[in-house]
């Protein structure tokens, strides 16, 4: 069997968070470069990314997040099924980037396979095992909750968590996230900020980056899943996706530039 590696593309890395859908191009197609890159290797990649501005603009405008609410309920409606649409096209482009390299790709949308928002979802995570070479792709979206709330959003970070320690033989779980080398002490936009080689619980970081357009939890939340990752994955990272050849170097010599989480 292979070794897996399971890797994460944040939405601020494969989108300008800021301008409703507006992808990187350029991102995406150097990150696919070096996905590439790992398949010849001999790593099995499963792949999940963020939504950036393909999902966070509208679940913000219409609460998404927090359920349905019965004042706006036809205009949440309408924003789920928009934001859902939404996701399948900034995956489309992302699978149409991996495939420009001869890789096969199979998207897994979570509105069809996961239900429930958190770390606690429930879904067949076996789909996920990429035993025949093909990459099984999925992303953050909105989910069904099967309660009173009707709808939430699952993030990409709870379905990594998921994925790193429920299928067997991962190896690395990497987090490749668009404004910061890894960990930084402080903001990353602020003078003087320094990148931290690793991360345990017991580190006090300020490391907020972009909360302010996040629907779920930014920097904060990644940190959080990479740490319970790390009990069962031995080389857990969170590194920059605009460098992405550290992600070759990561895995052809065991270390490069970026963070990496220290289990508790
Ligand atoms: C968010 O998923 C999903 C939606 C807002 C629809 P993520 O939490 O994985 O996305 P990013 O990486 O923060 O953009």
């Amino acid at each position: 069997m292979s070794r897996k590696v399971v890797i994460k593309l944040g939405g601020g890395l494969i989108t300008d968070k800021g301008r409703e859908k507006t992808v990187d191009a350029d991102a995406v197609r150097s990150v696919a470069k070096f996905i590439a890159e790992i398949t010849d290797i001999g790593y099995a990649v499963i792949l999940v990314h963020g939504a950036g501005s393909y999902g966070h603009i509208l679940a913000k405008k219409w609460s998404i997040a927090s359920g349905s609410n019965s004042s706006i309920i036809e205009n949440q409606r309408k924003a789920v099924s928009q934001i859902r649409k939404d996701m399948v096209e900034l995956n489309t482009i992302v699978i149409d980037s991996l495939e420009l390299h001869g890789l096969q790709c199979e998207c897994l949308p979570p509105s069809d396979w996961a239900i429930g928002t958190g770390k606690e979802f429930s879904g067949d995570i076996s789909i996920f095992e990429n035993e025949n070479g093909v990459i099984p792709i999925t992303f953050g979206d909105v989910v069904d909750t099967n309660d009173s709330k009707e709808f939430g959003i699952l993030s990409g970070d709870d379905i990594m968590l998921r994925l790193s320690t429920e299928i067997d033989g991962v190896s690395h779980a990497v987090f490749l996230i668009g404004d910061a080398p890894g960990i930084m002490d402080r903001p990353p936009n602020q003078d003087g900020a320094i990148l931290l080689e690793s991360w345990g619980p017991n580190d006090v970081v300020n490391s907020e980056h972009y909360e302010e357009i996040d629907v779920t939890g930014g920097i904060r939340l990644k940190m959080d899943r990479a740490r319970e990752i790390s009990r069962n994955v031995e080389n857990v990272w969170i590194i920059d996706g605009r460098e992405p050849s550290r992600l070759l170097e990561l895995l052809t010599r065991g270390q490069t530039i970026g963070t990496r989480i220290m289990p508790s």
